[in-house]
């Protein structure tokens, strides 16, 4: 199997110039990059927006070619214990770096270390500034610790927009041979918003395929993403059927959904339930407020159970 066979690596750009948007984050990384001196940073914001990609950019354009031995990456949510992070940066820290004047560490999914465990790596921080700089990455960058957020310059990374995702729609098309017409581009743009890892994936997943991508093909694909009795659990606990509701909501969790994105997803179907416009907002505005304590780390089917309560409780009191 090559390795390129996952296209998200294969079209990871590699270069501040194949980057897509971002541009004010570009432009000023760039200008630390060419300075030399980094300082520590904060990459934040949703999924599949470049985060770890401009990171991976940060250490080829400092490092060149012999990048990989001055360059750690650890995922704090894999390693949770902060120890292991900590042993793992102190060993990487520990030899000199070579022709460089400090390493980079690349610690992705921050926002899942514990604030005790946030307090340690930012000792480690200070601990090891002189040989090497942080570039830390996050979903939710309100759960990062004040001083770890002030010993960084925080950029904020958001959904890429329409046109950036239409360049990278052309720019696999174009090398991969794929015809996508416009329809096709639009159900793309809608399935994605904004994340590009997403719209990599979807074209690969239909590519392989065929090499005409049609709009019925991104609909059937990106469908697939979308438990199919999610709509079915709204109208029931709409109803007031909260039994039969809440043994959907286990099913489709069961199934590995996580509780966020059926939130997510639960708050799109708002809009297609026939319902009055009052009622669409009294239910969407309950969606934020449960994605909230879900961000905040409170269990998710509890959550979830208590929301299609409130579907049920709201519709009653109409
Ligand atoms: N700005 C971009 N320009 C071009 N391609 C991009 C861009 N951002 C992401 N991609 C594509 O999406 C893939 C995933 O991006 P990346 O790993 O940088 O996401 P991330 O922001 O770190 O997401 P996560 O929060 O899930 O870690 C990349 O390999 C690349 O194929
Ligand atoms: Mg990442």
């Amino acid at each position: 199997m090559s390795d390129f066979f996952v296209w998200s690596e294969k079209y990871r750009p590699s270069s501040f110039d194949d980057f897509l948007g971002q541009k004010s984050i570009v432009d000023s990384v760039k200008s630390l990059v060419a300075k030399g001196n980094l300082p520590h940073l904060l990459f934040a914001g949703p999924p599949g927006v470049g985060k770890s990609t401009l990171a991976l950019i940060v250490a080829k354009s400092l490092f060149g070619s012999g990048w990989k031995s001055s360059f750690l990456e650890l995922n704090a949510s894999d390693e949770r214990g902060i120890d292991v992070v900590r042993s793992k940066v102190k060993d990487f820290a520990r030899t000199k770096a070579f022709n460089v004047p400090f390493k980079i560490i690349f610690l992705d999914e921050c926002d899942a270390l514990t604030p005790e465990a946030q307090q340690a790596l930012r000792r480690t921080m200070e601990n090891f500034t002189n040989s090497c700089r942080f570039v830390l990455s996050c979903n939710y960058p309100s759960r990062i610790i004040e001083p770890i957020q002030s010993r960084c310059v925080v950029y904020w990374f958001r959904p890429l927009g329409n046109d950036w995702v239409l360049a990278l729609i052309d720019r696999i098309a174009a090398s991969e041979g794929l015809d996508v017409d416009d329809n096709a581009k639009n159900a793309l743009l809608a399935a994605c918003e904004g994340d590009c890892r997403r719209v990599v994936n979807l074209l690969q997943a239909i590519g392989v395929g065929s090499k005409k991508v049609t709009q019925e093909a991104v609909s059937a694909m990106a469908g697939l993403a979308r438990p199919k009795d999610l709509g079915e659990m709204v109208s029931l606990a709409l109803k007031g059927d909260f039994v039969r509701a809440r043994k959907l909501l286990l099913s489709i969790l069961l199934d590995g959904n996580s509780g966020l994105d059926v939130v997510k997803l639960v708050q799109k179907e708002i809009w297609n339930l026939d319902i009055v416009i009052k009622e669409k907002l009294a239910l969407v505005d309950k969606c934020a407020e449960f994605e909230f304590r879900l961000v905040e780390g409170s269990d998710e089917f509890i959550q979830l159970e208590a929301l299609l309560a409130q579907f049920g409780l709201l519709r009653a009191s109409q």
